[in-house]
């Protein structure tokens, strides 16, 4: 790999794949993902870690990417809304979001999934209280709040039931 002035080697792992970038070492996860590994999912919004639409999991823990340095990094495994799904099935969040219309524009949707999916699979007490606060770091401009929480709480519920 060539090495620009001033850039660094990163190696990690995003959504299952080993990965091999040179960057300076001031770029964000979210620049990387986006402009060099071609990742679009995670979104740029405030780019100051005020909305949560860059949200992604770094070893499985939700983290803004737009405020984590990619070379921070190294040998980590990332996971962006690309590597929800498995094997052509959408996420049982993912599913539930279109099921309850939990989305308008769609701009912020990618990270308030990623942040539910965390809330429920971090072992979160999952009432509507902890919903409501732990997703109040993803910001809707479309003001789909209700249809968002109503998306967690099938999820939740059908994960209590067994049903998936
Ligand atoms: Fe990262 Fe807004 S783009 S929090
Ligand atoms: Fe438009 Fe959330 S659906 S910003």
């Amino acid at each position: 790999m060539v090495r620009g002035p001033g850039e660094v080697r990163v190696t990690l792992s995003v959504n299952g794949q080993p990965r091999t970038i040179a960057i300076e070492p001031r770029v964000s996860l979210l620049d990387a993902l986006r402009e060099r590994m071609g990742l679009t999912g995670a979104k740029k919004g405030c780019n100051q870690g005020a909305c949560g639409a860059c949200t992604v999991w770094v070893d499985g823990r939700a983290v803004l990417a737009c405020l984590t340095l990619a070379v921070g990094c190294e040998a980590r495994e990332v996971t962006t809304i690309e590597g929800l799904s498995t094997g052509g099935e959408l996420h049982p969040m993912q599913s539930a979001f279109i099921e309850r219309d939990a989305f308008q524009c769609g701009y912020c949707t990618p990270g308030q999934i990623m942040s539910a999916v965390a809330f429920l699979a971090e072992g979160h007490e999952p009432d509507d209280a902890h919903i409501r606060e732990w997703m109040s770091g993803n910001l809707c401009r479309c003001a789909a709040y209700p249809h968002i929480r109503a998306a967690i709480r099938q999820v939740r519920d059908a994960n209590s039931t067994g049903a998936s």
